[in-house]
């Protein structure tokens, strides 16, 4: 018997319950006669993913979703998607390059527990040469280069070239590239790019949101009893520190468990994946949550400030799940809200 190691396939429907490291899952085609000659290509839509530890084995069965193609079997994607994917790809090599050998990465400090690496200016570079080439006319606004304005200020493109950078530094495997492009201030195009496990989350506005090309929808909990949430803590503005931990043990109460992973814009993917039931976080900057945002409402997701309304662009405070997960979220967070958290 043969097993196929996980073909570099676009779009697998992940399950959230299954053991995932992804070198460590195989695949084997069942409905293949020959098993030794099972390939990457000529899998089914029914098939089993194996699980191997060093003492157990798991199986589970998974369906395909259809892809997004149209009847020539061609990708339907917004050709300015198409260069977002293709800038967030490029990105990714110099990110997935530099992870290996981390020893010789350049780290400064640009702030309060803020670092930023030359693997950030190269990332954000490789995207900048990307669009320009497709673009030239249009905006930008990133995290490392700040605003640079176009002769065409109706398209701004937001860029985070590598969200997670603390992850980054100390081999913490968690971190993505997030791209975002605004058309006359309202998010039309998302991306959002894994490179270590090569998940690309991404979304163009009314059209849903896709994991590698897989359809993908944020779950609907009617109760916080039982969801695990992600956040992140405001490590650059401890001032906030007594605030958020009531809100936090108010909820903790509640919650199955929460999460805080390291990368805002993979957090508000996996609430679109559904693997969160929901994210909450202040002090976020545009470029953190940009494309998460699109890809998050999308999928489902409701997003609104710590007060109810949709003012987080300008706050960087941020509420995000189904609707009824975020009501109660909402008001866990209200009897604790300070006069600078309700903005
Ligand atoms: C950070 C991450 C982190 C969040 C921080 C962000 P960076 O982005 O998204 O999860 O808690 O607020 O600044 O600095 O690694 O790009
Ligand atoms: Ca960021
Ligand atoms: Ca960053």
């Amino acid at each position: 018997m043969a097993l196929a190691a996980l073909p570099m396939l676009p779009g697998w429907e992940v399950p959230i319950n299954t053991t995932r490291t992804f070198s460590n899952i195989l695949l084997l085609d069942i409905n293949s006669k020959n098993a030794d000659s099972t390939t990457a290509t000529n899998v089914k839509n029914d098939f089993y993913f194996f699980t191997i530890t060093t003492s157990v084995v798991i199986i589970r069965r998974r369906k395909f979703i259809q892809r997004s193609l149209t009847s020539s079997g061609e990708s339907d994607m917004h050709p300015m998607l198409n260069i977002a994917v293709r800038a967030a790809r490029n990105a990714g090599n110099v990110i997935a390059k530099a992870y290996e050998q981390l020893e010789k990465v350049e780290v400064q400090q640009k702030g309060s527990n803020d670092f930023v690496t030359n693997v950030d200016k190269e990332a954000e570079l490789a995207i900048i040469n990307t669009i320009r080439k497709s673009y030239p006319e249009h905006s930008i606004v990133a995290e490392e280069s700040g605003e640079l304005a176009g002769s065409d200020n109706d398209y701004q493109w937001i860029i985070d070239p590598l969200d997670g950078t603390t992850n980054f530094v100390r081999g913490v495997p968690h971190f993505a590239v997030s791209i975002a492009l605004r058309v006359k201030g309202k998010t039309e195009q998302a991306v959002v790019y894994d490179p270590i496990n090569n998940e690309l989350f991404s979304a163009t506005r009314g059209a849903g949101a896709q994991l590698n090309g897989y359809r993908i929808r944020s779950t609907q909990p009617k109760e916080l009893k039982g969801t695990l949430l992600a956040t992140g803590f405001p490590f650059k503005q401890k001032h906030h520190s007594e605030a958020y931990f009531n809100i936090f043990a108010d909820l903790f109460t509640d919650v199955a468990d929460m999460r805080r992973a390291g990368s805002a814009a993979l957090d508000l993917a996996y609430v679109a994946a559904g693997r969160f039931d929901g994210f909450w976080e202040l002090g976020l900057k545009p470029w953190d949550f940009a494309a998460g945002e699109l890809i998050a409402k999308e999928a489902g997701a409701i997003v609104t400030d710590f007060a109810g309304n949709h003012d987080y662009l300008k706050s960087g405070n941020l509420v995000v799940g189904g609707p009824k997960v975020v009501k109660q979220l909402l008001s866990k967070i209200r009897p604790h809200l300070t006069e600078s958290m309700s903005r």
